[in-house]
């Protein structure tokens, strides 16, 4: 598949078939995309922490706040994503500049992580629903938890994409 492909292809997966495991190959790949994702002054201001199991269930609880994402508890595979301090260079920059990069980090390397799962055909959703204080407790951290991405073998159907149009999203000045 090439990238169009598969930017066409990956949808957010809210149907997981719960007798498929997560092959540690595609895992290991999944997680290598997420490592070479481009950031601010190379700071790579994230941390992954993979759960399986117990784990897993009790990360993809602290998700379902008021009822949403009740999907997540059939993921074999949730990988958390929390917040590392900027590195000197990146922080001055988003001092002077006034924006938020650690965010825009994460966000890349989670699009990263989520493309090579396509290109693997697994599926993926990110998750911005989520209890951070639960989370850090269950994964022993204590940076800011920002996204949760459920990982396992799909058991919903392509939708297709709702989008922005090219010239609403796209401007063009000379
Ligand atoms: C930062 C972020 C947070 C999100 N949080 C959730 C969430 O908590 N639950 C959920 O079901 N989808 C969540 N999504 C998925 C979006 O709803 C989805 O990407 C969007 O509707 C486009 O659909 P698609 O991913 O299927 O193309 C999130 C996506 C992003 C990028």
């Amino acid at each position: 598949m090439d990238f169009l492909e598969i930017a066409r292809e990956r949808q957010s997966c809210r149907a997981y078939d719960p007798t498929r495991q997560v092959e540690q190959e595609k895992l290991d790949a999944i997680l290598e995309a997420a490592r070479l994702a481009p950031s601010a002054c190379n700071g790579q201001p994230y941390h992954l922490t993979v759960c399986r199991g117990e784990a897993a269930k009790a990360v993809a609880k602290a998700t379902m706040g008021m009822g949403m994402n009740k999907f997540a508890a059939e993921a074999p595979v949730l990988i958390v994503i929390s917040e590392e301090p900027y590195v000197k260079t990146a922080a001055l920059g988003a001092k002077v500049k006034g924006n938020d990069y650690r965010s825009i980090d994460i966000g890349i390397a989670a699009a990263y992580l989520t493309a090579e799962a396509a290109a693997q055909g697994l599926g993926t959703c990110i998750l911005g629903w989520l209890d951070d204080e639960k989370i850090r407790g269950i994964c022993g951290l204590s940076r800011p938890v920002r996204l949760v991405v459920t990982v396992g073998y799909p058991a919903d159907k392509p939708r297709g994409k709702k989008r922005k149009s090219i010239d609403e999203l796209v401007s063009v000045v000379e």
